[in-house]
């Protein structure tokens, strides 16, 4: 374990705190803004006595504290190792977020994290190796690299049944960022209409750049398309598993969006962020097959990979395609051209289609062991047709309150709905994610979950 460099520690020898609590409380604040990492070995009460010019008894105290609060552990004479790190910042609490633990949590049942436990470790370091081997160079095609975008055009018309030309993708930092780059090239205070509940980054990229974001329902056949009122700039919607409920747009309704955006003139955001993951459903059509004049498609490897290597993809009309390509003269957006090719490597030897043959079988399992977790509870799970998580629909804020609370009171991170609401809304559930944590830890965290949905909490009206 590495010994960490403290940083200096203020201690104000006339101040009225005593300066054990004085050092506790500079400990606490150097850990909160990332000075220490979880198995750092901080140096001994002696030494640091010594460094800082204090009796030992001060710097016993402040480590007993600390102790206390969880998130040192050690013993006298066998080191004193960081074990969890405090919260990082005083932002009120978000409702329903898991906040207020000193400990990083046991299991972590978020939706939208990537199954990393999968990725074949070879495959992974073969396609780090291929990717860097290239001559540095200095010039940025901020369209991206030529191999990437043949790359992804396969991967398309293979798994979506999308054709394209490399030539019609545009490498993307990510979906939500591509998200962004689209807000900016609406007219300035645009309306824009956005599933509720949906993806809050979404909402927060279209108003970060001013536009009016109205809330538009949801049921189980994906976003109510004749509830998008009249003169809006644009729709964003994740048709393939919509972003928390789970629905699948219908093709009727898929068709009648494609229809509305091209009489009424607007654009249609698709974001396809898990279509990948698919179980016993056949696929429909992307509105970008449907649509190709009107839909600006955007797919990320963040849930197929990891979002670490900051990569994604845009195919859009050739119009909306330039405006984007024209923001980044000045914007700075630069797709990670180490990430591109590292996506064009893992997909060019059938790395990518192994991968995601594993990440499918390894999913389906647990999404198995999940919904007969939450059937045995006596509840109901629902949208667990595709992607990685399901939500499980409860009475009222109150009760998804208490289980998301009681859940993080046992170690266990998972959302509520309540978060994802973009305007007050109804509708109220746990979201249960299974792709992020250990496969050997998911039996223990469901036997959290189901004992947190009493039938008192989870009977609907
Ligand atoms: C609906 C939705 N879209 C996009 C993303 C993120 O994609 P990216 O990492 O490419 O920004 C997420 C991540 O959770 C998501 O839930």
């Amino acid at each position: 374990m590495p010994l960490v460099h403290l940083p200096p520690l203020p201690l104000d020898r006339d101040g009225d705190l005593p300066l054990a609590v004085q050092l506790a409380d500079a400990l606490r604040t150097a850990a909160a803004t990332g000075v220490f990492r979880a198995g750092d070995q901080l140096p001994s009460t002696r030494s640091l006595a010594t460094e800082l010019g204090v009796s030992r008894t001060v710097t016993a105290a402040a480590y007993d504290q600390l102790h206390a609060e969880g998130w040192l552990a050690g013993r006298h004479g066998a080191g004193t190792f960081v074990v969890g790190l405090p919260e990082r910042s005083a932002a009120p609490p978000v409702p329903g977020a898991v906040r207020g633990s000193a400990r990083a949590p046991r299991y972590d049942l978020r939706a939208g994290t990537p199954c990393v436990e999968v990725l074949d470790a070879s495959a992974w370091r073969r396609a780090w190796r291929a990717g860097a081997d290239f001559p540095p160079d200095l010039r940025v095609d901020v369209a991206g690299d030529h191999a990437f975008r043949a790359a992804v055009g396969e991967h398309l018309m293979r798994l979506r049944g999308l054709v394209t030309d490399p030539a019609d993708v545009l490498a993307t930092c990510g979906s939500t960022s591509a998200t962004a780059e689209l807000a900016a090239t609406l007219p300035a205070g645009s309306t824009v209409a956005v599933e509720n509940p949906g993806y809050l980054r979404a909402v927060e990229a279209f108003r970060a750049r001013g536009h009016h974001v109205v809330p538009l329902p949801v049921d189980e056949a994906g976003l109510v398309v004749e509830a998008i009122p009249g003169g809006v700039a644009a729709v964003y919607c994740t048709p393939a598993h919509q972003y928390p409920m789970g629905g699948r747009l219908s093709a009727g309704r898929r068709i009648a969006l494609v229809e509305r955006a091209r009489a009424e003139g607007f654009l249609v955001v698709e974001d396809d962020y898990d279509g990948e993951l698919r179980y016993d459903v056949a696929p429909l059509p992307l509105l970008a097959s449907l649509g190709p004049d009107v839909v600006a498609h955007l797919g990320t490897a963040s849930k197929l990979l990891t979002p670490t290597l900051a990569v994604g993809w845009l195919v859009a009309p050739p119009a909306v395609r330039d405006a984007v390509l024209a923001t980044r003269a000045t914007s700075g957006v630069r797709p990670s051209r180490a990430g591109q090719r590292v996506f064009s490597a893992f997909a060019a030897h059938g790395d990518l289609a192994r991968h995601l043959r594993r990440l499918r079988r390894e999913l389906g399992q647990r999404r198995e062991l999940v919904v007969a977790a939450v059937t045995a509870a006596g509840a109901r799970a629902v949208g667990d047709a595709a992607g990685a998580h399901v939500v499980v629909p409860l009475p009222d804020a109150a009760a998804e309150r208490a289980v998301v609370a009681e859940l993080a009171a046992r170690g266990v991170a998972a959302d509520g709905l309540e978060r994802l609401h973009n305007a007050p809304d109804e509708t109220y559930g746990l979201v249960i994610g299974w792709a992020g944590l250990p496969r050997t830890d998911l039996p223990a965290a469901l036997d959290l979950v189901t004992a947190s949905l009493q039938p008192s909490r989870t009977t609907l009206p």
